[in-house]
């Protein structure tokens, strides 16, 4: 029964404070949705306004990959240490505790294996799919100047329309065929193209020229993908250079999970994400998480 007596007049209503407006660090963000804008929160660190994404997505195309053969042994235990997860709904499902508290992106295209043009994709999730889940994110391949551009672009613009019912962004994810060229140029084209048709977030690949180029002519988050296995200093040093040419952090498998020591690695990424450590500095975390002592 609700209590008609005794209850205290409320009267602190401070008149001549305006309500209060709360600013976002997510590049673009301000004229989403409370929830969307929630969800970008829980991939991209409000603090530090950068996110380490721990990708383990590979086997949606390539199966067994060096790595990832047991995702729940793998991956399972790195978990905490990462802003966001990005994966298929079947390796989150089997192999990721439901308890985990990291954002979590979830890749929504999907369709031909590396047997096959890799650009023929489709949509490979319904959105309804990603809200039972509770993704923060859903993520789509394009392939600018691939065979299958303009699927590829429909996926993407399927999944941002959906995307907005339920509140969830979208990453779009610049998929750089064997025949072009990874420069500013194209991933400048590629990341702009992904922005404007209404992803959210865009990851893309390193440049060493004009990567700051990409960044700046893309009205949303830029996320730097990984890439094959580097030597643990390279890939911090192409970490150091994205996140400081205002990449907005990184989506990074292959360079934690085929590392010697992937959760040294991790603690390193984030040193040189969140701190702004030099790539020297970083790697020394990598060297002593590793045990190695000179
Ligand atoms: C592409 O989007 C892939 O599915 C991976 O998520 C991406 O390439 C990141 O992984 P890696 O750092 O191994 O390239």
């Amino acid at each position: 029964m609700a209590d008609l007596e005794g209850n205290l007049d409320a009267k602190q209503y401070a008149p001549q404070t305006p309500l209060a407006t709360f600013t976002h660090a997510v590049r673009g963000a301000s004229n989403l949705d409370w929830g969307m804008q929630h969800r970008l929160a829980r991939i991209i660190s409000p603090d530090t306004g950068r996110t380490v994404m721990l990708a383990f997505d590979h086997g949606y195309f390539q199966g067994p990959t060096r790595g990832l053969e047991r995702i729940d042994l793998n991956i399972a235990p790195l978990e905490q240490q990462a802003d966001a997860l990005m994966c298929t709904r079947g390796a989150l499902r089997t192999s990721i505790p439901p308890a985990t508290r990291a954002g979590l992106v979830l890749r929504a295209s999907g369709g031909p294996s590396i047997l096959k043009d890799l650009s023929d994709e489709h949509t490979a999730m319904a959105m309804n799919d990603a809200v039972r889940i509770g993704a923060d994110a859903v993520a789509v391949q394009v392939f600018v100047g691939g065979e299958h551009e303009s699927r590829s672009v429909k996926n993407l613009t399927t999944l941002v329309d959906a995307g907005y019912d339920a509140g969830i962004p979208v990453l779009g994810v610049t998929a750089v065929g064997k025949e072009l060229t990874r420069d500013a140029r194209y991933l400048g084209l590629a990341t702009r193209i992904i922005a404007e048709l209404g992803a959210q977030i865009v990851k893309t690949y390193y440049c060493e020229e004009g990567f700051e180029d990409v960044v700046a002519g893309c009205p949303v988050p830029v996320i730097m993908a990984g890439g094959k296995k580097l030597p643990e200093l390279d890939a911090l040093t192409m970490a150091s250079r994205a996140v400081r040419a205002g990449a907005a952090g990184v989506d990074m498998g292959r360079n934690i999970f085929q590392s010697t020591n992937p959760a040294a690695m991790l603690s390193a990424v984030r040193a040189v994400v969140h701190d702004d450590a030099a790539p020297e500095d970083a790697y020394e975390i990598f060297r002593s998480g590793s045990g190695e002592t000179s």
